[in-house]
């Protein structure tokens, strides 16, 4: 959840340019952002964000059944840039995107924005109304190029903020030996228990919670770290990075008025030239 980005990263974003939901959500699926190629100055503008995955797969929830998938991304957006104020956004915008409420990271970073989880069958496309800011209010903003990274996750998260592995994921044994016995664990959260008995004749328990299928045996003879389960886990996060220009409407103006006067001088010199034709047939002596 972003939330639990939230209370262990100051910074969603590691220096070597990973997103921290990585770090939990360990399958690597794609996603795509759009934003404008380039803004003017306090402006609203909208980024379209997308995570595409197969809606018909489900997945292992916390209870061991099977459910569908939600979604959730951060979207770091350069220093000035935050979310759009709901009175200022333009009706056409305000319909595409819905229901979703995006957040502030944190209360000094207005920046960094996230959302989730929400129903990934209805919010796989998500529509982020953006408010760019202006250097003539913010002197720490400049007309620039600046990136904007986007990371975004369907499904659940293999390991917990503690450390605990999620029942979303593959389990190894512990031990090298053979399994001698496997038990179903009786109560509401189900799962398995695996005796494996090392070659010294020590037994080890390796707990598996309901979710991920079993893929050994009783009496099979198994590595260290050798996997006893599938891995569950249809969903993936994905990370992707665009840029967007910060753009001086004094800078397009220039340019039309240098535009205009190209315009001009080029006609002049057809003038120029046709009017020296002239003469040059008035000169002409046959
Ligand atoms: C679940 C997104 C960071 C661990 C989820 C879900 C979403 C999500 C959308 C719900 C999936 C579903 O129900 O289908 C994100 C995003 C993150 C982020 C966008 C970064 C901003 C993290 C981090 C951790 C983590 C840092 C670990 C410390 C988990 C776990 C679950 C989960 C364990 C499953 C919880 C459960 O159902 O019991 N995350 N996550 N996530 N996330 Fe994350």
């Amino acid at each position: 959840y972003p939330i639990f980005a939230q209370q262990n990263y100051a910074n969603p974003r590691e220096a070597n340019g990973r997103i921290v939901c990585a770090n939990c959500h360990l399958a690597q699926k794609a996603v795509e952002i759009e934003v404008p190629q380039a803004v003017l100055p306090d402006t609203i503008f909208e980024a379209v964000i997308e995570l595409p995955y197969d809606k018909q797969v489900k997945q292992v929830l916390a209870n061991g059944k099977k459910g569908d998938l939600n979604v959730g991304m951060v979207l770091i957006l350069p220093e000035g840039f935050e979310l759009a104020p709901p009175d200022r956004i333009p009706e056409e915008i305000k319909k595409k995107v819905g229901n979703l409420y995006y957040q502030p990271y944190s209360p000094e970073q207005k920046n960094i924005l996230v959302v989730g989880p929400v129903p990934g069958n209805k919010y796989s496309e998500m529509v982020v109304p953006i408010l760019s800011p202006d250097p003539a209010k913010n002197k720490n903003v400049s007309y620039l190029k600046y990136p904007i990274y986007f990371g975004g996750n369907r499904g659940r998260g293999q390991v917990y903020p503690d450390g605990k592995k999620s029942n979303n994921t593959i389990y190894n044994a512990s031990a090298a030996g053979k399994v001698v016995t496997i038990s179903t664990i009786s109560g509401k959260k189900g799962g398995f228990e695996i005796t494996i008995e090392k070659t010294n004749g020590e037994t080890v328990v390796d707990k598996i919670p309901a979710g991920p299928d079993l893929i050994v045996k009783e009496g099979q003879i198994l590595q260290a770290d050798q996997p006893l389960t599938n891995n569950p886990n249809v969903g993936g996060f994905g990370q992707a990075e665009t840029e967007v220009v910060l753009q001086n409407p004094a800078r397009i103006q220039g340019l039309l008025v240098f535009f205009s006067f190209v315009l001009i001088a080029q006609i002049l010199l057809v003038l120029k030239k046709k009017q020296f034709e002239k003469v040059q047939l008035a000169e002409m002596n046959f």
